[in-house]
């Protein structure tokens, strides 16, 4: 596997298992026969279900195109074998394609194949998924920032002091008018200041303390970085586009972060992930050829002879979020027990062009989101299933959400 973070070595190695175990059980491994489902996870990244070209051909239609439905199965299931049989539409095919060869597809089953089929010949209204926004990030964003609160406070006060030194001036000075005393003047402020300061020494101090723990409190919280690493943005080694594949191409998030339902961390793909499409995609509609040259470089593939001649090397991408090293955060325990979006942490992606930090990601972000959102019950989990119904009963029938399952412990976030 050959795609490292300029991380610790420790985190290499977990990546590396996870690109392994990837790799291992890749995209074919089903069981369900639920033809969208199979489709979703099999042949969505390279084929759509209207016209449009993804990787493959748009399947619109598809079974009357290809010689026979028993054709097809056999395509679905090893479109290789079909190739060397020299069969004559599948070299036409793959010709229109320019010999961008297809995933062959051993593990499915007869019935899964079936299940494909019918779903591919008769798709449901596809309708634009609109991107969520999780409560736990809009609370985030609501938090005033407390050092603005004091710099408020303060001003206030400087008025008021202001406004009350001019009244018991003119107050004192009806008073003299009255005893036949002489006027005062006006002194400066600040040798006022000095002079009250002297003789009320004791509540100087206490207001410097004051003053001063405000101070710290709010440098805290700023600290606590609300914002410090929000929108961060770096360049990367090539200019890879979420809003390309992921957007216009609707390729799967899990194509190529294939560690998020079953392991710590996401992932970032290998050069061979690249490779399985750019093998036969040498030209980016905005960068052209230079970027995906890049591509070629890093696996040692000469696109002119077809063939790898070089050894590979890994591509550095520059890591976008970096939560403390003392911090546990499971992207299996979100993505699949909890049933959280990606967009509800990371943004759309399929609109960026530049994958950026979308939510501020701090301690208050999480616990926030802990405080406010529901454990989905596990229907197939009998533990969960169990511990769901007694917290229901002991909660009586108030939504349990995650604090109330020990979510905001501290041991559950920190080692
Ligand atoms: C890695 C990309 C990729 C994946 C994944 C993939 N295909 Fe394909 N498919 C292709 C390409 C490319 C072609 C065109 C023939 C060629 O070049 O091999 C094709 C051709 C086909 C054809 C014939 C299309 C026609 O116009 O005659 C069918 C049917 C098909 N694929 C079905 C599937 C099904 C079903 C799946 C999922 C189980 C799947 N494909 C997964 C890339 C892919
Ligand atoms: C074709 C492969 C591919 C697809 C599809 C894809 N990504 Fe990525 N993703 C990458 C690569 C490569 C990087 C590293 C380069 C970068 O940060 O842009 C990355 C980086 C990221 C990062 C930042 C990781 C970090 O460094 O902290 C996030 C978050 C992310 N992807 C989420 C998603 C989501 C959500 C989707 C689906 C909507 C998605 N990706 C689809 C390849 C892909
Ligand atoms: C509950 C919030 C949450 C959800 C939901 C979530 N992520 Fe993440 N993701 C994070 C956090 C936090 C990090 C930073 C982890 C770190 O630095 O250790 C991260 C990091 C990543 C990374 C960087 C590499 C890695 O594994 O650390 C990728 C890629 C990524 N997420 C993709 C996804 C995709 C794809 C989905 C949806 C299938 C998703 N995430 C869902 C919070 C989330
Ligand atoms: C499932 C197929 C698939 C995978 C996997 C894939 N790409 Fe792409 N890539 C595409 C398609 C489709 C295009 C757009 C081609 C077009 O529109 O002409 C593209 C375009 C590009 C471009 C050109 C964008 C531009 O601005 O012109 C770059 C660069 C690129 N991909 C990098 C990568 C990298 C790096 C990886 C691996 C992390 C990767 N791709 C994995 C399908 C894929
Ligand atoms: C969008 C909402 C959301 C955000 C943001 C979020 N979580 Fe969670 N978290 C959940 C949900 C929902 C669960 C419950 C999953 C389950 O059923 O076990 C969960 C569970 C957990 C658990 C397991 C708790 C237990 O009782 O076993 C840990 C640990 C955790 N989250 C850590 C984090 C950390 C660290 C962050 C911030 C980097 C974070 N979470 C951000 C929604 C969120
Ligand atoms: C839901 C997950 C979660 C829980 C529960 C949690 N933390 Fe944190 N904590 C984080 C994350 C994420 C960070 C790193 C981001 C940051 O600095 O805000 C962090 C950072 C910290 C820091 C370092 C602050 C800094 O600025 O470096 C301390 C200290 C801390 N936590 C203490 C605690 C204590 C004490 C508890 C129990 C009352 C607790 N945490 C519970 C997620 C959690």
């Amino acid at each position: 596997m050959d795609t490292r973070f300029n991380k610790s070595q420790k985190q290499k190695s977990v990546i590396f298992s996870v690109l392994l175990f990837a790799f291992l059980f890749n995209i074919n491994f089903v069981s369900a026969q639920d033809g969208e489902k199979l489709f979703k996870q099999n042949c969505a990244v390279c084929h759509s279900v209207g016209k449009n070209k993804v990787v493959g051909p748009g399947l619109e239609g598809v079974t009357s195109r290809v010689p026979s439905e028993e054709w097809m199965a056999k395509w679905i299931k090893n479109n290789s074998a079909v190739i060397k049989s020299g069969d004559a539409y599948a070299k036409k095919i793959l010709a229109e394609n320019n010999g961008m060869q297809m995933t062959v597809f051993a593990s499915l089953s007869d019935a899964d194949i079936k299940a494909l089929i019918a779903y591919i010949k008769n798709p449901p209204v596809v309708v634009a998924p609109v991107a969520q926004t999780g409560a736990g990030q809009e609370e985030a964003e609501k938090v005033i920032n407390p050092l603005a609160i004091i710099l408020g406070v303060v001003a206030l006060l400087i008025i008021l002091i202001s406004i009350l030194r001019g009244l018991t001036f003119s107050l004192k000075n009806v008073q003299n008018e009255k005893h036949g005393l002489p006027l005062e003047r006006k002194q400066g402020a600040w040798t006022e200041l000095k002079a009250w300061m002297g003789a009320h020494k004791r509540s100087v101090a206490l207001i410097v303390i004051f003053a001063l723990g405000g101070f710290l409190s709010a440098a805290w919280d700023g600290l606590m970085g609300i914002g410090v690493y929000q929108g961060y943005k770096p360049s990367q080694p090539i200019a890879f586009s979420h809003k390309i594949h992921a957007g216009d191409n609707a390729i799967n998030c899990q194509y190529c972060h294939s560690g998020v339902e079953r392991s710590k961390t996401a992932g970032i793909p290998s050069v061979n992930v690249c490779m399985n499409c750019h093998k036969g995609i040498s030209k980016g509609p905005i960068t052209g050829t230079k970027e995906i040259a890049k591509i070629y470089a890093a696996a040692g593939w000469d696109p002119d002879k077809g063939a790898y001649t070089k050894p590979q090397q890994p591509i550095i991408w520059t890591k976008v979020h970096n939560l403390p090293d003392f911090v546990f955060f499971s992207h299996q325990q979100h993505v699949k027990v909890g049933k959280q979006q990606c967009a509800t942490c990371h943004g759309d992606l399929t609109t960026m062009t530049i994958a950026q930090q979308f939510t501020p990601m701090t301690m208050g972000w999480c616990i926030n989101c802990h405080r406010t959102t529901e454990v989905p019950g596990m229907k197939d989990n009998p533990y969960y299933e169990s511990l769901h119904k007694k917290l229901s009963e002991k909660y009586k029938g108030q939504p349990i959400t995650v604090d109330k399952m020990g979510g905001i412990e501290c041991a559950k976030c920190h080692y």
